[in-house]
């Protein structure tokens, strides 16, 4: 990152600018929660449950207060608990293996794809043990994890799909919106995500109503009424301010993702020519670009140079999380994931977000040419 107190030239996102490109309705859907004082759920919650649960191809939403959250009530419903094994990858952000963990059961991981950062299907089958439930690939980046591989073996074997869509709104897999492909599926909508709250946000989206009740109740205490307790349930509740928010910002998603699109077939043209690897688009995927990942056995020279430009970038992630101490388990070392290894030692995200210029552009790639 550029250091304290010097303005990037090209900040690696800008909440700011996408603040002021809608300015105007968003201060009016936050007077609307200041006049109602709905301030926790409320109507606008729930308005914005049923769009986004639609735009994501599932028919219930449950909006909760973080991806988190959503993961580790998914797996809640799904009846994952203490002595269950569920199957994910390590070169993911530590929510989707902590979630894991908060319900009892344990993390068991697989290596990635190196072409596409998602789960490779053909390693899940040798993971399996009588004790595995379920199945949470993650659309890393916003690449959609190659699903149909995945379902079939979630049903022939009867386990539990949960996607990590965290990083995926609006993506799509042969044409099939993520969220609308598994049993249940789990957004982000931290502030930096492609669908962002001015504070934490997350969604469970389900077509199936037993889960969607059971996550309902779960995430406020438990309760199916006031104060009548069916669940050891939990402060999960997404916050009205948060919905109305959402709910105006869901209304420009499908423009943000197309610039994002633009930006990273921009990118590809203009960096074609270096040394780079290029983030793969695999055939019938919408890959929404929420993290732009190249890969280089450069890194540090190339943070350093475009650091000095004024250039911000990110590395996710650096450390797998088979290697992080908190998930350390006697199964696994250095080693037990090439691919994933690889990835954390070699990514390094480029700036990408909606409203990039294509100066930004240019001055990010004069600066990869340029060293
Ligand atoms: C892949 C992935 N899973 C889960 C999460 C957790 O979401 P949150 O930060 O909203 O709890 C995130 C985002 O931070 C993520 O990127």
């Amino acid at each position: 990152m550029a250091s304290a107190g010097t303005a990037a030239i090209v900040p690696f996102l800008d909440l700011k600018a996408q603040y002021h490109s809608i300015k105007p309705e968003i201060d009016a859907a936050i007077s609307k929660i200041l006049e109602s004082s709905q301030f926790v759920l409320g109507e606008e919650v729930t308005g914005f449950e049923q769009e986004f649960a639609a735009y994501s191809g599932a028919a219930q939403g449950i909006a909760v207060n973080s991806g988190t959250s959503a993961l580790h009530l998914a797996f809640l419903a799904g009846g994952i608990g203490p002595g269950d094994e569920v199957i994910t990858i390590p070169h993911t952000f530590v929510a989707t293996v902590a979630a894991i963990r908060y319900t009892g059961a344990r993390p068991v991981f697989v290596d990635i794809d190196p072409d596409t950062f998602t789960m490779d299907p053909r390693k899940v089958e040798a993971a399996i043990t009588p004790r595995t439930r379920a199945i949470a690939p993650v659309h890393l980046y916003g690449q959609p994890a190659d699903m149909d591989p995945i379902l079939e073996i979630g049903r022939r074997r009867k386990l539990l799909v949960v996607e990590d869509a965290a990083q995926a709104h609006g993506a799509k897999y042969k044409g099939r919106p993520v969220g609308s492909m598994s049993d249940l599926a789990c957004f982000s909508f931290y502030p930096g995500k492609n669908l962002g709250a001015y504070g934490e946000g997350g969604m469970v989206v389900t077509s199936n109503e037993e889960h969607a009740r059971t996550i309902r109740m779960l995430r406020d205490w438990g309760q199916d009424r006031k104060y009548h307790h069916l669940l050891a349930g939990y402060n999960y509740r997404m916050e009205g301010m948060q919905g109305a928010i959402l709910r105006v910002k869901l209304r420009h998603l499908e423009k943000w993702t197309e610039a994002r699109r633009a930006h990273a077939a921009r990118y590809r043209a203009l960096l074609a020519d270096t040394r780079l690897g290029l983030p793969a688009e695999m055939p019938g995927t919408r890959h929404v670009y929420h993290v732009y990942a190249v890969r280089t056995r450069e890194r540090e020279t190339l943070m350093k140079v475009l650091n000095e430009q004024g250039i911000q970038t990110g590395i996710h992630y650096p450390v797998p999380v088979h290697l992080q101490p908190a998930y350390a388990d006697s199964a696994w070392q250095r080693g037990s994931f090439p691919h994933s290894e690889a990835a954390a030692d070699e990514v390094l995200s480029l700036p990408m977000y909606p409203e990039m210029t294509e100066e930004h552009l240019q001055t990010v790639s004069r600066a990869l040419h340029g060293r």
